[in-house]
């Protein structure tokens, strides 16, 4: 059995916000966000146009590359954590926006590596059920809904967007799509990074508003520092059980983009160069689920990677999540 990336889609909303526009926010300065981030500016979403128009506009593209018909398309999962809704799932409404007819669909949760743990589950599901011809593997985010733009320390870090990837299931026997990969949870962490408002928790209430818990809330220098370590360490797992050499071997490295310094020093410390690794950060911030699918599909579009070519794909985040995957495209 074999899984193929048949096509790759990404959506970018249109408004840029700047730094400069930041600026006049929140007490910040371009030259404090670029040198501790690497972000120029980010992509944010128009007020009505939600998660799922994204997530369905890069699903659209990624269908078109593959020349597939979103009638084909027999499971769709959105990872998330800006869903249109609590229920329904972000995933039916692109179901509905792109007049699918037999496709499951169902949302994922993950944070940041929600793309991750959309491909593992994707892949598995069409490894489980041969019936699983054509999945779409999703990511898309409007988490300019979920940032307190009043809080300088996260509100500089983050945008909107969307990426996807259709698997489909040749069944040839080619070496193909996902070929390894090491997926961890540590929830001993999950207070450094999290919305506290909403969910059972601390269910909505005119208190949980006026405490600004419907925002994100993270301590930035323990993430920091566990992000690094754990996807350095899930690579190298990766590395091992699947017997190659991500200096020699990989074609590009696909990193989720939180923070330019993160990246960097993922990189050095796998002793990749600047060339193997996909970095958009400046243009696009962080957009959490959506991140790592955003780059694939552009290592695709400007041909860094070609057919054949292995990627590997590190993320981390809220949970901890965390975890890194090799594929071939
Ligand atoms: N503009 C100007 N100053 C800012 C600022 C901003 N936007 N945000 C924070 N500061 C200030 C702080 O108040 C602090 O000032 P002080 O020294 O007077 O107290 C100073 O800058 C340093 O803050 P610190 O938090 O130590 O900065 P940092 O170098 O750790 O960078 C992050 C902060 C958030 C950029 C960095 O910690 C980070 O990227 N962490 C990982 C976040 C992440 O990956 N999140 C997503 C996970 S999926």
């Amino acid at each position: 059995m074999s899984i193929k990336i048949a096509g790759t889609g990404s959506y970018i909303p249109e408004r840029v916000l700047t730094n400069a526009d930041l600026e006049k926010m929140v007490d910040t300065n371009n030259e404090w966000i670029v040198t501790r981030t690497g972000i120029s500016e980010r992509h944010i979403a128009a007020e009505n146009e939600v998660t799922s128009d994204m997530a369905a506009a890069a699903c659209r593209k990624a269908l078109e590359a593959a020349g597939v018909d979103a009638s084909e398309v027999g499971a769709v999962i959105v990872a998330t954590c800006t869903p249109d809704y609590t229920f329904p799932s972000t995933a039916a409404n692109v179901h509905r926006k792109l007049q699918m007819s037999k496709a499951f669909c169902f949302d994922l949760s993950a944070a940041c590596c929600g793309f991750l743990s959309a491909l593992e589950t994707g892949t598995s599901l069409m490894v489980a059920n041969k019936k699983y011809r054509y999945v779409l593997v999703v990511g898309a985010e409007k988490l300019s809904t979920i940032v307190n733009w009043e809080d300088r320390s996260t509100c500089v870090l983050f945008g909107d967007g969307a990426g996807a990837i259709l698997l489909e299931n040749v069944d040839d026997g080619s070496d193909s799509g996902l070929i390894a990969s090491d997926m961890n949870t540590d929830g001993n962490w999950s207070d450094i990074l999290k919305l506290p408002g909403g969910g059972s928790v601390n269910p909505a209430s005119h208190e949980t508003v006026d405490a600004k818990l419907h925002a994100i809330h993270m301590q930035g220098q323990e993430t920091f520092k566990l992000a690094v370590n754990a996807m350095v360490s899930a690579c190298r797992k990766v590395e091992a059980d699947a017997g190659i050499t991500i200096s020699e071997d990989i074609k590009v490295v696909v990193p989720h983009q939180a923070n330019i310094r993160i990246i960097q020093a993922v990189a050095k410390r796998l002793g990749i160069t600047e060339d193997q690794v996909i970095c958009n950060i400046n243009r696009y911030g962080n957009t959490s689920a959506a991140s790592v699918a955003i780059g694939f599909d552009e290592a695709v579009r400007t041909g860094k990677l070609q057919r054949g070519d292995l990627a590997l794909l590190a993320s981390f985040g809220s949970g901890l999540v965390w975890g890194a995957q090799l594929v071939r495209y």
